[in-house]
């Protein structure tokens, strides 16, 4: 079958498919959830794990998709989630599949993971005082975390890699004590700039840690050198610690956006296809998918969605509005 790239008007090619698989989450991060949660999304509303599957065979077979990664709200609440990464490994040719995950319950479920053909984690964790854990996430749960990550290790599921965001006031201390910590049990740490993303639309520029101020904090106890190694598509910027030859990295999604070089498309746990993070319109694959459209037809109407993809985020646009949509029900 002849490929159909995912072509946008700006000639970037979507290459990176990032699947939720379900809108919940047993943790309420403040800059992702309110306290009390949200209206989830009805359970018929939900793709199946059978038409996950068709959307990602058709992003796969068709549309020249190389890399799935799963995601949530929490994507270990799927149950059927080892099944999904062994569906959609068995493709040809096989995708890398990853999962962006809290780590809760991975302590138990990791090696089954691995044995289904996932290639890596990306664990979120923001502080490893239980304290602020629990400030942060409004649960006491860091010691899982913490035996989910050594579980992905210890099963191969390698490099495990950790994403922490700072927020002012409350771990922005924390950068030398969360990238020791990962050094010693040889995990990737990056850290990632707070987007607008949280449900209550409180996010200033100013209240942001930024990228520069995480770096000079790293730098009171670590030695960088920037790697060199052209960022390309890859949004972190990685620098040597101490010589290397690990690595740290810095998402700096809002003061120096990586648009340009965006090769993502995401896929919401109700089957609408974003073509950025920070979109405003979607385009609906359930309700063809459920009709009984051809692969050929998916594929069209996959196509035709990316052609509204924005140059960028124009977070600094004045007449910027944050997406309808929380991170929670869009994944990150
Ligand atoms: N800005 C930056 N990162 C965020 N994440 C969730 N919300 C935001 C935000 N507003 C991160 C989580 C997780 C990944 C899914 O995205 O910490 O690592
Ligand atoms: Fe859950 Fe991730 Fe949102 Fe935290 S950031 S509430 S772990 S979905």
């Amino acid at each position: 079958m002849s490929i159909q790239p995912l072509v946008d008007r700006h000639g970037r090619i979507a290459s990176d498919l990032r699947v939720s698989l379900t809108d919940r989450c047993n943790l309420r991060c403040s800059y992702c959830m309110p306290a009390e949660g949200l209206d989830w999304m009805p359970h018929e509303g939900v793709l199946t794990d059978d038409e996950v599957v068709r959307l990602i065979t058709v992003g796969v077979e068709r549309l020249g998709i190389t890399e799935v990664r799963f995601t949530g709200g929490e994507p270990l609440l799927r149950r059927g989630l080892p099944d999904l990464v062994r569906r959609t490994k068995s493709l040809v040719p096989a995708p890398d599949v990853s999962i962006t995950t809290n780590a809760l319950g991975l302590e138990r479920i990791a090696p089954a993971l691995k044995a289904a053909g996932l290639d890596r984690v990306n664990v979120s964790l923001d502080s490893v005082r239980a304290a602020d854990f629990a400030r942060i996430t409004r649960r006491d749960r860091l010691a899982d975390v913490i035996a989910g990550l050594a579980a992905a290790h210890e099963a191969g599921l390698r490099p495990v890699k950790v994403n922490a965001v700072l927020l002012r006031g409350i771990n922005d201390e924390q950068a030398p004590e969360l990238l020791g910590w990962c050094l010693e049990r040889g995990y990737q740490l990056r850290f990632i700039e707070q987007m607008p993303l949280d449900p209550q639309h409180g996010w200033t520029r100013t209240e942001m840690v930024t990228a520069e101020e995480i770096l000079s904090s790293l730098e009171s106890a670590f030695t960088l050198t920037p790697t060199g190694v052209a960022r390309g598509s890859a949004p972190a910027e990685e620098f040597l610690v101490d010589g290397g030859p690990a690595t740290v990295g810095v998402i700096a999604s809002v003061t120096r956006p990586f648009c340009g070089d965006c090769d993502r498309v995401r896929l919401t746990a109700d089957g609408q296809v974003r073509d950025c993070l920070f979109a405003s319109a979607e385009s609906d694959l359930r309700t063809p998918l459920r009709a009984g459209a051809t692969d050929a037809e998916l594929a069209d109407l996959w196509a035709a969605a990316m052609l509204g993809k924005r140059a960028g985020h124009g977070i600094d646009d004045p007449a910027f509005l944050q997406p309808a949509r929380p991170m929670s029900a869009i994944g990150g």
